[in-house]
């Protein structure tokens, strides 16, 4: 396929020439053997597609949640190719079988790739780690996500066998038993603990959705010594604070880690900007209408976000001049694949062609029906932004096209 009348990050015009699984050539005025499809790119942006390190899919047994079917349909819609799932599932993922057909079902639909992240403790119990010493090695995330991992010496065993496995540590930062009088100590002692073993043990630990301003300081002051820690911010906790949980205390709003005040905010935006922050991703986390309709205490926590994080983002970090269209690039698209170890992709020949074209002119209102997901669980309904994506290519194959996500994938 060639992809004619795009444009680069800089705004200049390009061709894009698909050729099975990778990029051919760029160029303008690219001569392709006759026959070959031609889509029209209408001077949209053409970029490496988007990756999620930190997304909830629900399978298994939260189905009703939201499923891989439509976790993928959601996540082609936001110019997703790639998303690592988190594993509070029923049962919790703890063995590499869950994760390996989690992935080829996901493989299957076609619609997005995933991978499946396994669980720190057996079942969450907070304290069995033996699983980890027979994981094969195709599996190289774990994460207790939904929970922190409470005991310092389990955490230590954990830290140093990760690092012999040659593991990666994503942290959900949350002392559970300080979290019920103090939500922000409780995230700020696990960081600081986590860093000082990735320290410690030269592992590689990376930091799920930070929201405070001494989580930032601490990563910060960590990388400074050497230690590899890299972090992910969320846009709920760029763009939302807690004084907006407002008086009716609308359940869209309860999230974990929590709403956070105006001054972590900024620290999260300089975080952005200065380089501290590697990723900016969805915890896309679906709930069904019934379960969030109900008291604010009650409700579960999360909301949605892999539909309306690219609209949130250039809307308000570079439409407001935060971050520019190459650092975005950057958050969503580069530093994710380093992250999660995958393959660099790039609009240059010899390329995986794992594309994005976005509209960052077009003018829409994020609204209930219109989503993919299951779930509608988000309070940016009714937001108006400005910019979204239109065509998404997983290695080469077409998943979304002129913003319409296909319904089989073209093989
Ligand atoms: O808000 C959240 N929702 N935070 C978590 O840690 C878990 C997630 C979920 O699974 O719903
Ligand atoms: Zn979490
Ligand atoms: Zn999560």
């Amino acid at each position: 396929m060639l992809i004619r009348n795009a444009k680069d990050t800089a705004g200049k015009p390009i061709e894009v020439w698909l050729r099975g699984d990778t990029i051919a050539a760029i160029g303008q005025g690219l001569v392709v053997p006759e026959g070959e499809d031609v889509l029209d790119a209408k001077g949209r942006t053409i970029l490496p597609a988007f990756i999620d390190t930190h997304c909830h899919w629900r399978t298994p047994g939260f189905e009703y949640k939201e499923d891989i079917a439509t976790g993928s349909a959601a996540a082609a819609a936001g110019g997703y190719t790639f998303v690592n799932l988190m594993p509070n599932t029923k049962p919790v993922c703890s063995t590499p079988e869950i994760a390996r057909a989690v992935e080829a079902e996901a493989k299957r639909i076609g619609l997005c790739d995933a991978n499946q992240t396994v669980s720190i403790t057996k079942d969450f119990d907070g304290k069995t780690i033996d699983h980890l010493l027979t994981l094969p090695e195709d599996i190289k995330f774990i994460t207790e996500d939904g929970n922190g991992v409470m005991n310092n010496a389990v955490m230590a065993r954990v830290f140093a066998i990760a690092t012999e496995r040659g593991l990666t540590v994503m942290s959900h930062a949350e002392d559970r038993e300080i979290s019920p009088w103090d939500y922000r100590l409780a995230e700020n002692i696990e960081t600081v603990r986590n860093c000082h073993l990735a320290e410690y043990y030269g592992t590689h630990l990376h930091m799920c959705h930070v929201s405070t301003k001494e989580s930032i300081d601490a990563i910060r002051m960590s990388r400074l010594k050497g230690a590899r820690v890299s972090c992910e911010v969320t846009p709920h906790h760029l763009l939302l604070d807690d004084s907006m949980v407002g008086e009716d205390y609308d359940t869209n709003y309860k999230v974990n880690p929590p709403l956070r005040t105006k001054a972590d905010v900024a620290a999260l935006r300089a975080g952005l900007a200065d380089g501290t922050v590697d990723a900016i991703v969805t915890d896309h986390a679906p709930h069904a209408t019934y379960e969030k309709d109900r008291e604010f205490e009650l409700a579960p926590f999360g909301m949605i976000g892999i539909e309306t994080l690219l609209g949130l983002m250039l809307t308000h970090m570079v439409g407001e001049g935060v971050i520019g269209l190459n650092r975005l690039v950057e958050l969503m698209a580069v530093n994710p694949r380093t992250i999660l170890r995958d393959e660099r992709v790039a609009i240059e020949p010899g390329s995986i062609a794992d594309l994005t074209v976005i509209d960052p002119d077009a003018e829409w209102t994020v609204a209930k029906d219109d989503f993919c997901s299951k779930a509608q669980n988000t309070p940016f309904v009714g937001w108006n932004l400005r910019g979204r994506a239109t065509d998404v290519f997983v290695g080469g194959y077409a998943t979304m096209e002129d913003g319409v996500v296909c319904a089989t994938v073209k093989k």
